[in-house]
């Protein structure tokens, strides 16, 4: 695991998203694995910006989401298909139907899970991850205590990750209890995986995730078993290492 501390959050997120482009303009096919969350925000503006200056290419690539909240349809406010849109999709050339998220209101939501790791897996598996990190150390919807080897599936939210989230709804009741997630071994498939996570509140996780032992107990840990993983910090996310 290579850990790289940035004092300043604008570098890191910087170099997060310079890495993405790289990555594109090296492997413009690349199936790019995409992350939601307040971290993320920033990463997509930059990318937009790069796209617009002629940049960064999304044209061959392909993307799959980590997660989605179980019970949101697709053009729901809060749902992560309408994130990505607002912070990525609308503004950049995927091609139509390149970008994959698990639906959140499929009927049957157990069946839809299993066909979304089926379609990493025909997609020859993620080339590249961005991931987020969880105050509890949660990656994707990974909580804590989940298996180091899962596969996308149904997760039940901790009180920590709905409370976390609640910023993004209207009512915090409203934060769904359950989502579909990739799982940590589907993650641990990916080329190469580059998580971004800045400011004190994550300062703990991080710390569990670098230096503490590889356990369900913080998931993100299990990036230390990864061959070519990242780890961008800003100077508050990496103060207590
Ligand atoms: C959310 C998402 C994760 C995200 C994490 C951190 O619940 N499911 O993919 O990385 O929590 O979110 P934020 O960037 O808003 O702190």
């Amino acid at each position: 695991m290579k850990v790289l501390i940035h004092e300043d959050r604008a570098e890191a997120v910087n170099h997060a998203a310079d890495l993405i482009a790289a990555r594109l303009r090296s492997r413009p096919e690349t199936v790019l694995g995409l992350a939601t969350g307040g971290t993320m925000e920033a990463v997509y503006t930059r990318l937009i910006d790069a796209h617009r200056a002629g940049r960064v290419s999304f044209a061959d690539a392909r993307s799959f989401n980590l997660d989605e909240y179980v019970g949101l349809a697709p053009d729901h406010a809060c749902s992560y298909w309408r994130y990505m849109r607002e912070q990525l999709f609308d503004h950049v050339d995927f091609p139509v139907g390149a970008t994959m998220l698990p639906r959140g209101d499929a009927p049957d939501p157990e069946a839809e899970a299993a066909a979304y790791e089926q379609a990493i897996l025909d997609a020859g598996d993620i080339g590249f991850q961005l991931l987020g990190l969880g105050k509890n150390g949660h990656i994707g919807f990974n909580e804590p205590t989940s298996s180091l080897c899962s596969l996308t599936r149904i997760k039940t939210l901790t009180r920590s990750t709905r409370d976390a989230n609640a910023r993004f709804f209207d009512d915090p009741e409203q934060v769904p209890r359950l989502a579909i997630t990739m799982g940590i071994g589907t993650i641990l498939r990916a080329g190469e995986v580059v998580l971004l996570a800045y400011g004190d509140d994550k300062a703990d996780a991080a710390a569990a995730m670098i230096e503490g032992p590889v356990s369900a107990v913080c998931p993100a840990s299990a990036l230390q078993m990864h061959r070519k993983a990242t780890v961008i910090l800003d100077g508050a996310a990496a103060s207590r290492l």
